[in-house]
């Protein structure tokens, strides 16, 4: 009889166990993000804010490791980011690649210590070549030395250059390239200028 108890007991133990180990993958997640708003401190302009994931970057947290995005998730995520990139009014695509290449070159911008009133950098370089010139480039994103030399100088090649500098998502779901436009760091007239870095013939990037 004290051995069915036990066991009994024991059973019980477990079951409860389990009924309160057991969280869902919304409770994870929520209580990570609780955690992480605990140990982050507000500071400047790097708001708590920061944290929270829109539609895109969930999925993407969702998804990762060995658990692959199925392709239709990922393309229903990226047309629904292509409906979100703003073109510019004017139907033009290209400024100037000479303040394009220091936007490039320039990794200042967004953090707590940086003035929110001064333009932000792009720091392309940080992932990707560019020009011959730079020798100090990052290899996590594709060489775009002679961008539109290979690829074309045509207006649908700018248009796409633009979209992805917009909103890199928008074409590669999950993709770890910022999105310049739809996350407020680069201006219309900035992107621009990358994009005639990227475009222009006379751009060092074709040269
Ligand atoms: C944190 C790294 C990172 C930064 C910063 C970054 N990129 Fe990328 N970029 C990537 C990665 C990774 C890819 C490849 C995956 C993809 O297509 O999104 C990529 C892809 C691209 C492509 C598409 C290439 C193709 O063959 O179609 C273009 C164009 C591009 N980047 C331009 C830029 C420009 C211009 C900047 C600066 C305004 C920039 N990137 C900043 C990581 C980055």
């Amino acid at each position: 009889m004290k051995k069915i108890i036990g066991s009994v007991v024991v059973l019980g133990l477990i079951a409860a166990g389990c009924a309160s180990t057991y969280v869902s993958e919304e409770q994870r997640e929520a209580q990570a993000l609780a955690m992480m708003k605990t140990s982050f401190k507000e500071n400047g302009q790097a708001k708590l804010d920061r944290l929270d994931q829109d539609d895109m970057q969930k999925m993407c947290s969702r998804y990762h490791g060995d658990t692959k995005m199925p392709k239709e998730v990922g393309e229903k995520l990226e047309k629904d980011q292509q409906a979100q990139i703003k073109y510019p009014a004017d139907g033009t695509y290209l400024g100037d690649w000479k303040s394009g290449e220091r936007i490039a070159q320039s990794g200042v911008g967004k953090q707590f210590s940086d003035n929110p009133a001064n333009p932000n950098g792009a720091n392309c370089y940080a992932c990707h070549q560019l020009t011959k010139a730079e020798l100090a480039y990052g290899t996590i994103g594709p060489s775009l030395y002679n961008f539109a030399k290979l690829r074309g100088y045509t207006p649908e090649m700018q248009k796409y250059a633009y979209g992805k500098v917009y909103n890199s998502q928008a074409f590669s779901a999950c993709s770890s390239m910022p999105r310049f436009g739809h996350s407020g760091i680069l201006t219309e007239a900035q992107i621009k200028d990358v994009v005639a870095l990227l475009m222009d013939p006379q751009s060092p990037v074709n040269k």
